[in-house]
């Protein structure tokens, strides 16, 4: 059968451009303000992009959690969606596009990833355990650790090097597994943690042959394998464009084979799927049964966990979308495009381009600034500023303090700048581009930042924080002294 472009369109050029193989049919007006007004907006927000108003955004880039451009497909289903509290037939729906893309029969519904976090943890973790992992994500670690374990992060060596040109730096390090295991014993491996395109160092998908590898140990030691899917998607994606053998292969294909290797995979909705909601499926009945009575507890009725009827709907149409490579390339190849293009001018950033975002490497843009002194944070607050846009601080602010109360400092300093998929336009990332560029050249007018009052846990979301100097007038006078009246 005959079918259409899937993406990866070549312009004659020879010029790496993404083609959006969508057209747009409903917009949303942006507000882009004076600088003056983005400086008190930001002053307002205690230097924390998470608690500025959307309203005082011109381009949010936070992140791309429920924030994917839905479909006129997943619009139109959720008018159809049935509110019955129990057998509602929208769960029913969800559960048969589940069995489809992911190759799991059983399905436990839930609010968002974080509860699937909170519900795997509070069964499967006993106080001692530890949980190995290619790498943490905020709320896995902080749920681990509230059950009693710990977070190992066993790497590769090449997970952490900013420029790289390595495919698969989401791999775990087989060796270090390996020697956990003998280190720990087995029975205090609660599981291993497999997360897809890890968010915290860029994006980084694992490969197949590595999730292979993975399962042959597991089994071997008869632990099991818990699989972060929120970003499945695009791993998959990553798979076909990189790892050997498999460019012929479907997404769709890639899915069930990855899922496959896993004894339980979880997602967050609003990533995975461009809805709400979350999943934890799996195929064995003992697993499903140790965590069944928890989803009514802490959720809802095991056929909406949580979630809205119409966001199921949402869910079951975009999780088939996530089969359509024109569907799921498009975040990666705006990203790859963004990456590319700050790497030719100098600028320290994230390769190979991964999932989610372009990650700008704080450290290196802001060699001046202490780390101590929280310079993804600065960074973030600072592009803020001389563009409207609203990056996430992926750093030592994302990272709570240890027992004692020592700030940890982070392994990557990153602002992550999201592309949540087929929501901006090519002149959208060319203008962060090039404000990033201006930016960069001015780099030396930002300074560091300072806590004003810091929440104990993922204090990353409501922290406070002041400029230890008056550098962001300093910043802003240079940006009108430059560019006039610009905006
Ligand atoms: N796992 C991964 C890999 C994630 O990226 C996220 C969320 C979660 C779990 C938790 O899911 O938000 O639905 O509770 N990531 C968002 C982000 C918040 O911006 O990267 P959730």
């Amino acid at each position: 059968m005959e079918t259409p472009s899937a993406g990866n369109v070549k312009f004659f050029s020879g010029e790496s451009i993404p083609l959006e193989l969508h057209r747009v049919r409903m917009v949303q007006k942006l507000n882009l303000w004076s600088i003056e007004h983005r400086l008190k907006s930001i002053q307002e927000a205690g230097f924390n992009s998470f608690l500025l108003s959307s309203r005082d955004v011109f381009l949010d880039m936070l992140t791309d959690s429920g924030t994917n451009a839905m479909s006129d497909k997943q619009t139109a289903s959720m008018l159809e969606a049935d509110d019955s509290y129990a057998g509602s037939q929208s769960f029913c729906r969800m559960e048969d596009s589940i069995r489809e893309v992911f190759g799991k029969q059983l399905v436990l519904p839930v609010h968002q990833g974080r509860a699937a976090e909170h519900i795997i943890s509070q069964v499967f973790i006993k106080k001692g355990d530890v949980v190995p992992m290619n790498y943490h994500f905020t709320t896995s670690k902080a749920h681990i650790e509230l059950a009693g374990g710990k977070v190992l992060e066993i790497f590769t060596d090449e997970a952490l090097n900013i420029a790289s040109n390595c495919p698969f730096k989401g791999n775990i390090d087989l060796q270090k597994l390996e020697k956990v295991i003998a280190d720990y014993g087995a029975d205090r491996v609660a599981y291993i943690r497999m997360e897809a395109s890890t968010n915290l160092i860029g994006g980084q998908p694992f490969s197949l042959e590595n999730l292979k590898e993975v399962r042959k140990l597991a089994s071997r030691h008869n632990i099991m394998i818990v699989m972060d899917a929120s970003l499945i998607g695009e791993n998959a994606y990553f798979i076909k464009r990189r790892e050997a053998g498999y460019q012929n292969t479907s997404i769709k294909e890639i899915l069930l084979e990855m899922c496959d290797l896993a004894d339980i995979v979880y997602f967050s909705s609003r990533k995975v799927s461009s809805s709400r909601g979350g999943g934890i499926i799996m195929n064995r009945r003992d697993l499903f049964d140790r965590m069944r009575d928890l989803v009514p507890l802490f959720e809802g009725f095991l056929t909406y966990g949580g979630m809205s009827v119409r966001e199921i709907e949402a869910m079951a149409v975009g999780l088939m979308e996530t089969l359509d490579e024109s569907v799921i390339s498009q975040s990666p190849s705006f990203v790859e495009y963004a990456v590319n293009q700050l790497a030719a001018r100098g600028i320290p950033v994230v390769t190979p381009a991964g999932a989610l975002g372009c990650h700008v490497d704080a450290k290196g843009f802001l060699s001046h600034v202490p780390q101590a002194q929280y310079s993804a944070g600065a960074l973030v607050a600072a592009f803020y500023l001389v563009s409207g846009c609203r990056g996430m601080e992926r750093g030592t602010i994302s990272t709570d303090r240890d027992e004692n109360g020592n700030d940890v400092l982070a392994d990557m300093e990153l602002m992550r700048l999201a592309f949540p998929r087929r929501v901006f336009t090519l002149s959208q990332a060319m203008f962060v581009v090039d404000r990033l560029t201006w930016l960069y050249k001015n780099r030396e007018l930002v300074g560091g930042l300072q806590f004003k009052e810091e929440p104990k846990v993922l204090r990353f979301f409501m922290g406070r924080l002041e400029p230890v100097s008056d550098w962001p007038v300093r910043l802003m006078q240079r940006f009108r002294a430059e560019l006039g009246s610009e905006f």
